[in-house]
């Protein structure tokens, strides 16, 4: 059977030359452990440097401000956790954005329980946040910042280089999740004016359980996740994971070489999947802004139809696509991105996202076209819901959107 993969925003698969390098790491060079003095230790050492500074690269920074991490999870905590309790004195206002991944927004709840006072910007029908929102969010109490750069379920590019602006000699400390933006667009800590940066390694074609955060030199920021030995230049204890790390850095290095060329690519598959799908279905809507938005990142929502149901159909032909973030599926909540964005429950759970990818080819795109006519069809055919709901009521103005064509 053909096998379609559009879920490349829930993972990607570890490009070829990635895996060389980790096999590497894992067989001629795996005994050494990079805190060793010895031989085995300084190959291991040699290694983390130079993919210190590979991933350094990609974001504009010095390798020093990159500690390794176990993945974007571990760095959004890292980052809000470290910035809170260490700026506790100077104030307890944390400001972060509805739409953000569970690693963050949980991460911020986390800090509400502890007595810290959030405020969670609201978005607009796009999954943007505003700028002067945020500005007006800030009070004397604010110590940390935390917006994510591209929305990972509706693919939407945050205006972080005008928040960054915002929040410029204010003493605030401004977080960004870059994961699934890093290697998609450009993202430079200088540019955006960044404290703080979470890279994640599954994204960009490397391995899964790696990450990185991006601490900008002089940041009032502390670790405060674990308590342990020396590694990271005290910043993040563990036996560094040496493999992964030789991953990451070569998937980062890969990653700006191939950017320019393969988003170009990528955004004209993706506009041909935006415009059949709007054109071929009625009642089916782009979620996320229709052209700020990352270059591999198609979204809808489907009208009486149940995201999960299209999901298996579309599996059993060969194709891979997801109903939103990847880490929500199995819950029967619908996305909190969505919800926020004002898309009523019933119309959120018919939510798909397919999200382009280096093995994709313009037949990937035809193919599922082709399968998703039928499959549309039938379930529409089956909704007792298809005449019963007014779609309309509660949804924010669509704007320009291609909807409810
Ligand atoms: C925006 C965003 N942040 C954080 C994460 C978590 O990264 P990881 O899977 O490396 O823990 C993800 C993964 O889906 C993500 O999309």
């Amino acid at each position: 059977m053909r096998r379609v993969y559009f879920d490349h925003s829930a993972t990607t698969p570890v490009h070829p030359l990635v895996a060389e390098e980790v096999y590497r790491f894992m067989t001629e060079h795996n005994y050494g452990n990079p805190s060793s003095l010895h031989y085995f230790g300084q190959i291991a050492r040699k290694a983390l440097d130079e993919s210190r500074e590979k991933v350094a690269k990609a974001i504009g920074a010095k390798s020093e401000e990159i500690i390794f991490t176990s993945g974007g999870t571990e760095s959004d905590n890292m980052a809000i956790h470290g910035a809170a309790l260490t700026n506790i004195k100077r104030g307890n206002h944390v400001i972060t954005s509805a739409v953000e991944h569970h690693a963050a927004l949980n991460a911020v709840k986390a800090l509400a329980k502890q007595g810290f006072s959030v405020t969670v910007l609201p978005v607009d029908q796009y999954g943007m946040v505003n700028v002067d929102d945020v500005e007006k969010a800030i009070t004397d109490k604010t110590i940390l910042i935390s917006i994510m750069h591209a929305n990972n379920e509706v693919g939407t590019i945050m205006p972080i280089a005008e928040i960054g602006k915002v929040v410029k000699d204010r003493g605030i400390i401004f977080h960004v999740d870059a994961v699934q933006s890093l290697g998609k667009i450009p993202v430079n800590v200088d540019d955006l004016g960044i404290d703080l940066l979470t890279v994640s390694g599954h994204k960009i074609y490397g391995p899964k359980g790696i990450g990185a955060l991006y601490v900008r030199k002089g940041t009032r920021w502390r670790p405060t996740l674990f308590h342990g030995g020396a590694q990271e230049r005290l910043r993040r204890a563990g036996t560094e994971n040496v493999p992964g790390i030789v991953g990451l850095g070569k998937a980062a290095e890969l990653a700006m070489e191939n950017m320019e060329a393969e988003n170009k690519r990528l955004l004209t598959l993706r506009d041909k999947l935006i415009g059949e799908v709007t054109k071929r279905f009625s009642h089916v809507r782009l979620t996320g802004h229709p052209t700020i938005r990352l270059p591999n990142h198609a979204s809808f929502v489907f009208e009486y139809i149940e995201g999960e149901s299209v999901l298996l159909s579309l599996d059993m032909k060969g194709i891979a696509a997801s109903t939103g973030s990847a880490c929500a599926s199995g819950s029967l909540e619908p996305s909190h991105v969505l919800l926020s964005m004002g898309i009523p429950h019933e119309i959120a759970h018919g939510s798909i996202r397919l999200t382009l990818g280096a093995g994709n080819t313009e037949e990937d795109v035809d193919y599922f076209l082709e399968a998703m006519g039928p499959i549309v069809e039938r379930f529409r055919s089956m909704s007792p819901l298809s005449e019963e709901i007014d779609y309309n009521k509660n949804i924010k103005d669509p704007g320009n959107l291609q909807s409810y064509c």
